[in-house]
């Protein structure tokens, strides 16, 4: 076996972790192989150790053994392929148990069938597997949209084809939504950079003995000795949640490469280099009908399941293809008719639907200045397909400049999408958003 192709092992990785060289790495997992080879063919395991270790001829290795020298290299040629044969079973081995462990630190997310995301998985999944920067991918777009569920499905995608060594995955997540309708506190205060380094540490170093009263900033050494000498994938949810963002991207920098980032934002980091941004967009109407109809047939709903588009066309028409609130309204359906569902979120009437808008909507709404919150009012007033600036600017009642920069804060926090190229941008908005605008007065 090539030394190319050992690097590629993640029983290489974990011991390259561990060893003061690559190539001391090397001679431990070909010595760890051959010790278990021994065990069944202890032959095999001698004659490569003569040659291999000793540095013996065929021939003075045959004379040892009493074997011709012919003999000698077809045995060495059967020795190697059984010794390939056991480092495929460590390999495969070492990848399950490290299948079982990164499981428990997922959220499973992404169990359930994902519907529109194909397309993106296989393009983000090649850009992490190669070895060219950016080395930190952020995936960005508003609350519900499937930012997580993406990077989850990417961790999953990636965990059987990539030798990462290990996954941390944390969340500064302050709040959940659950598809009941109901929001959950899970965290008064907000994180910091350091907070997040340390969740990024004991995750990492769950099952070593660690010194006592390691300070944050020891740790945050020891994590990046770590995670520079091997590839480790690193995921940090809600990053939009995160006290001191300014501190954290540069300490992400510093980690980064050879390991990967993972992180996901309400807002998104265009003004940060050496990220990769990946903005989610929202489902288009097929996709948006077939999550609905999924999940109808999951929650035994079947008249829904199988309800003709004409029927479903009102939940797209309603919230778009946001798949947190296509979730909560098929859940809804248990309960109330469809009509009164819908109306529920047209009107914001109704804990779920006040609760959806809040978690989706209220920070940041609630972070919004006065102009910044008469142009998004403005949004509904524009064509789906978008409008330009000065579209905008007519029907906020507003000056140009005003509005553009009103939208220089409403497009990074993903309120307003930005669609077209350079020289022409149109502005528009998600659907759940104009619906949501539609009733939002009473919060401004
Ligand atoms: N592509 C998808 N297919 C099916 N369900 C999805 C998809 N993306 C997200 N979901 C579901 O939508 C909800 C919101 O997704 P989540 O990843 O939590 O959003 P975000 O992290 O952007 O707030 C979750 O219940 C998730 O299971
Ligand atoms: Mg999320």
């Amino acid at each position: 076996m090539q030394t190319s192709q050992l690097s590629s092992l993640l029983l290489f990785q974990k011991i390259r972790a561990n060893s003061a060289t690559e190539a001391d790495a090397h001679r431990q997992v070909l010595d760890t192989a051959v010790e278990a080879l021994g065990a069944v063919h202890p032959s095999d395991a001698r004659l490569l150790q003569l040659r291999f270790r000793q540095g013996m001829t065929a021939r003075e290795a045959g004379s040892l053994l009493h074997l011709a020298e012919s003999t000698v290299y077809t045995q060495q040629r059967e020795a190697i392929a059984r010794l390939t044969a056991v480092i495929e079973g460590q390999e495969r081995q070492i990848r399950s148990t490290q299948l079982a462990s990164w499981e428990r630190r997922l959220e499973g997310l992404a169990t359930a069938r994902l519907v529109g995301i194909d397309d993106q998985l296989a393009s983000l999944s090649a850009r992490l597997g190669s070895t060219d920067p950016p080395f930190v991918t952020s995936i960005e777009g508003i609350g519900g949209i499937g930012k997580s569920t993406l990077a989850e499905a990417l961790v999953r995608r990636l965990a059987p084809e990539t030798a990462y060594v290990d996954l941390a995955w944390v969340t500064a997540r302050q709040q959940s939504f659950n598809l009941g309708g109901s929001i959950r506190e899970e965290r008064r205060s907000l994180l910091s950079a350091l907070g997040i380094a340390e969740l990024i540490f004991d995750q990492l170093w769950q099952d070593e003995v660690q010194p006592l009263a390691l300070s944050s900033g020891h740790k945050l050494q020891m994590l990046q000795q770590r995670l520079k000498q091997t590839p480790h994938l690193v995921v940090v949810d809600n990053l939009e949640t995160v006290a001191d963002l300014d501190q954290l991207l540069p300490t992400i920098h510093q980690l980064a490469n050879p390991s990967q980032f993972i992180l996901t934002s309400r807002e998104s980091l265009f003004s940060e280099s050496g990220i990769y941004h990946h903005p989610l967009r929202e489902l288009g109407q097929v996709h948006a009908l077939q999550l609905v109809r999924q999940e109808a047939e999951e929650r035994n709903l079947p008249s829904l399941a199988s309800a003709p588009d004409d029927d479903l066309v009102p939940i797209y028409d309603t919230v778009g293809g946001n798949p947190l609130a296509l979730r909560l309204v098929v859940g809804q359906v248990h309960i109330y008719p469809l009509e009164h569902v819908l109306n529920g979120l047209r009107g914001a009437r109704g804990q779920s639907a006040l609760n959806l808008y809040t978690y989706v909507y209220r920070k940041a709404w609630d972070s919004l200045g006065e102009n910044e919150q008469s142009v998004l009012l403005a949004m509904p007033l524009i064509r789906e397909q978008g409008g330009e600036l000065d579209d905008v600017a007519a029907v906020s009642g507003l000056p140009p400049d005003v509005v553009g920069d009103a939208l220089a804060t409403l497009v990074p926090m993903n309120l307003v999408d930005a669609r077209g190229d350079f020289d022409q941008r149109r502005y528009t908005i998600h659907s759940l958003t104009r619906t949501f605008l539609h009733e939002i007065a009473h919060w401004a």
